[in-house]
């Protein structure tokens, strides 16, 4: 089923939650919404399942406009962070109350809620009650109680947010293979710029109710169309350049680039990883100082000052030995430094 958006807006009060939001998920796809809290994320997908009242703008699936659709008729699925389960009720109960409020026979839910259990990776957990439950096997009746009806659509609101790091990771690939396995178009919102980043095809990075760029997890990550992109998508430097005779002059130094008009102003992105400290060709070199270093998990993130500027850098513990206080040679190769707002074609050297 394909998901396409086109014009909305939606206010409350003096905040405007949605701005002219376009957008279409193609069947089977899953876009991940990546934005800050309070970026209209929630209200997106609440609009889509038909919960929220849009002021203006069309929805439509596969060419039906749903925009006046009441939620229980469109099809669509849905998990939250919270899990809202019924807390009173075993989870067959959970799982198959949607269907019994549809008036489906005993048996047929029976069948159906033995069905998701295994489908979610939970079998014979029909008799347990909620509170017997880890939060990693709530989230799992949560999905399969959004997917019991036979939905084409499934919306998911932060989902793995109350759950810890190792259990989000692992659940969010069953989510995956479910979406995957189902074939069902999915819109998953967090604000975990990593989890967007790993579970989607395509991801929509929003800002105050705009949708600031829709691309792939590259495109958004190697080619922000903005600096909010650049900064809210990974860690990076940026910094400000003009571009003359065939260079953008900044103060690291020069770095071939074509496409710019003469004299204009530009940002270039350099990412942490794409810091090196050992000698490669068409790189810019720089003598620096490292003035603060971090180990973490068989990493280490610091920042070496150059010119005025601190650049941010990671790289694997091993590979590298620097120490806070030391004068270090760092090489950024011309074709890992990115200029914000420009797309394939105007690029430095890689693109040549
Ligand atoms: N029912 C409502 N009444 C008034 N304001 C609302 C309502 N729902 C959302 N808002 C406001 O609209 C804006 C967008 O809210 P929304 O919940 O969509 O953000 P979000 O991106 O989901 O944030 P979070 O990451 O914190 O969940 C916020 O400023 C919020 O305060
Ligand atoms: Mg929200």
């Amino acid at each position: 089923m394909e998901i396409r958006i086109e014009g909305l807006w939606k206010r409350f009060g003096d905040t405007v939650a949605l701005r002219d939001i376009n957008m279409r998920v193609n069947d089977g796809e899953l876009m991940g919404i990546l934005g800050p809290s309070g970026s209209g994320k929630t209200t997106l997908i609440r609009t889509i399942a038909g919960l929220v009242r849009p002021d203006k703008g069309r929805i439509f699936f596969n060419d039906r406009d749903v925009s006046d659709m009441p939620p229980e008729k469109r099809g669509v699925g849905m998990v939250f962070q919270n899990y809202a389960l019924f807390p009173h009720m075993n989870v067959e109960d959970n799982i198959g109350f949607g269907l019994a409020v549809r008036g489906k026979k005993r048996d047929d839910i029976e069948k159906r809620v033995k069905e998701l259990l295994n489908l979610v990776g939970l079998e014979g957990y029909e008799k347990r009650r909620i509170d017997e439950l880890s939060g990693g096997e709530m989230q799992r009746v949560a999905l399969a109680r959004a997917l019991a009806p036979g939905v084409d659509i499934l919306l998911l609101d932060e989902p793995l947010a109350a759950l810890d790091a190792k259990l989000r990771d692992s659940l969010k690939k069953e989510i995956r293979r479910i979406q995957r396995e189902l074939g069902i178009t999915a819109i998953y919102v967090t604000h975990d710029q990593r989890e967007a980043l790993s579970v989607s095809d395509r991801v929509a990075v929003m800002n105050k109710g705009r949708i600031e760029q829709i691309g792939t997890p590259d495109e958004v990550y190697f080619r922000p169309e903005t600096e909010f992109v650049a900064k809210f998508v990974g860690e990076g430097n940026i910094i400000h350049g003009r571009f003359a005779d065939g260079h953008i002059i900044t103060p690291l130094g020069k770095i071939p680039a074509n496409g710019i008009s003469e004299n204009e102003e530009v940002k270039i992105l350099i990412r942490p990883e794409n810091i090196l400290f050992e000698p490669v060709e068409n790189a810019l070199k720089i003598r620096g100082k490292v003035v603060e270093t971090e180990s973490a998990g068989g990493e280490i993130y610091g920042r070496i000052s150059f010119n005025g500027i601190e650049l941010m850098f990671r790289r694997y513990a091993g590979e590298v030995n620097v120490k806070k206080g030391m004068d270090a040679d760092v090489f950024i190769p011309y074709d890992r430094v990115f200029i914000i707002g420009r797309r394939k074609g105007d690029e430095t050297e890689r693109d040549r």
